[in-house]
């Protein structure tokens, strides 16, 4: 159910259904999550449930100010605080030691956990009138493509799941994730929060993880993939690809630069030359070509480069679940 925030009463029974540790969907500015009272193990539990999540992948917890910071953390590093004052609220995740209090269910048993203060403003809205914390993982099934509206969240779970409508979010792709609870931080997860934007705004330098875990954030090989065929081309690759292939008109395709051949494909998108804009469009883009009904997915590899990075490990998950 498509809730309207402006109702009246709206953000109150929102909250009312979070303090009854039933799940909502709430929009963020990264993408929709499907949040839960982060105090309440029987709710949290039911993420795992609705979202089919194997119970050893820890959640994020979500918070409004940072005050409340240590009510999640213990024993935070002085490079966590420069990060949550550099970027909070916004898309940036920092894995920290946990609480005492903190239950198992978030943090799957670890001893860290993940936190951070959504830049939404209804996020932030339902949360202050909670007055805790939200554990909320991206609002899909496990492994599929994560919804950037809130029509993406009724079609992904074709339930009576409460969702808020706070219109398409504005980042478009997961939170950065950092994991300071380590010697040195380091970036488990990319996001449109760079290693380039951390040295401008804090000078720290901070770098990608080399050890991949299943435990860690965003390190399965198969994520964020559609139902469609999805695979990847230079685009030397899909100039040679659309002149000799004969059956455009039962295909999808996602480019980042007009061309005149796009117009024989079943759906043909453009999205950007701009990363951001790009990012902001992607999953919306992926959604609708999945839907299509088109036999295969063919996307054009955007340009490398830090701002692109987000987007192609994005991409390469997609693409990971059809080349095993
Ligand atoms: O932008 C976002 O981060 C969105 C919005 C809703 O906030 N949330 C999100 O959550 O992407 P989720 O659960 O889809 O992805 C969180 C990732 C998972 O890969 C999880 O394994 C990792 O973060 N994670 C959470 N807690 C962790 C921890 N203590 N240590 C390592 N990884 C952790
Ligand atoms: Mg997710």
């Amino acid at each position: 159910m498509i809730i309207d925030p402006t109702a009246p009463e709206a953000i109150a029974q929102v909250v009312a259904r979070l303090k009854a540790g039933e799940l909502v969907a709430i929009p963020t500015e990264t993408v929709y999550g499907l949040a839960a009272d982060a105090t309440n193990p029987q709710a949290v539990e039911k993420i795992f449930l609705l979202k089919q999540r194997p119970f050893d992948h820890p959640l994020i917890v979500h918070i409004a100010d940072l005050n409340e910071l240590l009510d999640w953390a213990r024993d935070v590093p002085e490079v966590a605080y420069q990060l949550a004052q550099a970027f909070w609220p916004g898309p940036l995740t920092l894995i920290l030691p946990k609480a005492k209090s903190v239950c198992d269910r978030v943090t799957a048993g670890q001893d860290t956990v993940g936190i951070r203060m959504p830049a939404h403003p209804l996020a932030l809205t339902i949360l202050r009138a909670l007055g805790r914390g939200l554990a909320a993982p991206s609002a899909n099934p496990f492994m599929a493509v994560s919804p950037t509206t809130a029509a993406h969240v009724m079609q992904l779970f074709n339930s009576d799941l409460w969702v808020v409508d706070g219109g398409p979010t504005e980042v478009g792709l997961e939170s950065t994730i950092i994991d300071c609870s380590g010697a040195a931080p380091v970036i488990l997860r990319a996001g449109m929060i760079t290693p380039e934007d951390i040295k401008r705004k804090t000078n720290l330098t901070i770098g990608f993880v080399e050890q991949a875990s299943v435990k860690h954030a965003g390190q399965h090989r198969v994520h964020y993939a559609p139902n469609t065929p999805l695979r990847l081309f230079s685009p030397l690759d899909l100039d040679q690809a659309l002149a000799n292939h004969s059956a455009k008109q039962s295909l999808g395709l996602l480019i980042y630069r007009p061309r005149k051949q796009a117009y024989a494909f079943k759906k043909s998108i453009c999205l950007s030359m701009d990363a951001r804009h790009y990012a902001q469009k992607f999953y919306a883009a992926l959604h609708e070509l999945d839907a299509c009904g088109c036999a295969e997915i063919w996307v054009e590899v955007p340009p490398q480069g830090e701002a692109w990075q987000a987007i192609h490990t994005r991409l390469i998950k997609a693409a990971a679940k059809f080349s095993e």
